[in-house]
């Protein structure tokens, strides 16, 4: 079982890299508005770029996050810390599967642009806990004194609790800033052999939902099913954040196993980016 260790995960105001991760859920809080999102969605929604799932994973060998205050290390070593962590509790292969792909959305970094913030350098539209677009900022987001750069929340049709909204309309029926779990899911959702259970999907969608899953608000947004919705992040997210650990793997060595998850749910056809 994945014990909580002595060691405090997600502290944002000490350490080396605060600086860094600072700067990013700044700059991330000050751009990502609606219309940005809409930007995104049209802009990189394409599914253009077919890509072997193994190949998307080994390019996350170059990708370090720098919103992570916990973790140096490149994001394929967390995939399989990840998944690792899963899979010796004896969790059901395609959550070990979903362990192993869930950050594989940041692979935009490949094709990424600085004015997007998607590139190795650039990361406020890749990565970092996600938030809603059209509503009012809530408290609960890490570094909340930069709610108020955020250009919407001085825009009278977003800046209210419901903003854009209606009372219970669903997570799912709400716009998400724009990052890898919104990304990864849209491409899942978009590839023909996609065999993950629904719980799997939610996991991608939601993980970075931290203002949400963790911090409790919107629930005034929430529907019946998002509940269950809820349970299944928080039982992810267990093993997202407390598996971080210095620990390198060997690529080839772990390959062996999760090729044929990746075949039973995603089968061995590209993945269209
Ligand atoms: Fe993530
Ligand atoms: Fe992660």
């Amino acid at each position: 079982m994945i014990e909580v260790k002595e060691k405090q995960f997600r502290n944002y105001n000490e350490g080396d890299t605060i600086a860094v991760v600072r700067e990013n859920y700044r700059k991330m809080r000050s751009r990502q508005t609606v219309a940005y999102v809409q930007h995104m969605q049209r802009e990189y929604l394409t599914y253009s770029r077919p890509m072997q799932v193994w190949e998307a994973i080994e390019h996350l060998n170059r990708f370090v996050d720098l919103s992570d205050p916990d973790m140096n290390l490149p994001n394929v070593m967390h995939l399989i810390q990840t998944a690792e962590g899963m899979r010796e509790d004896n969790r059901p292969d395609w959550m070990q599967l979903v362990g192993l792909i869930h950050d594989l959305g940041k692979v935009m970094y490949l094709w990424g642009k600085d004015e997007d913030g998607t590139t190795l350098s650039e990361q406020w539209g890749l990565v970092g806990d996600i938030f809603l677009v059209g509503c009012k900022l809530p408290d609960t987001c890490v570094y909340p004194e930069f709610n108020e750069l955020n250009p919407d929340m001085h825009d009278a049709r977003y800046n209210t609790e419901y903003g854009m909204y209606q009372p219970h309309c669903g997570i799912d029926n709400t716009l998400k800033a724009w990052g890898h779990d919104e990304y990864l899911y849209n491409v899942l959702r978009n590839h023909k052999n996609n065999r993950i259970p629904e719980e799997g999907m939610v996991m991608i969608r939601y993980h970075s939902f931290y203002p949400w899953h963790t911090g409790g608000s919107y629930t005034y947004l929430m529907n019946e099913r998002d509940k269950l919705y809820k349970e299944w992040v928080l039982d992810f997210n267990r093993y997202d954040l407390y598996t971080k650990r210095a620990e390198s793997y060997n690529l080839d060595e772990v390959k062996a196993y999760y090729l044929p998850l990746i075949e039973k749910y995603l089968g061995n056809e590209p993945v269209f980016f």
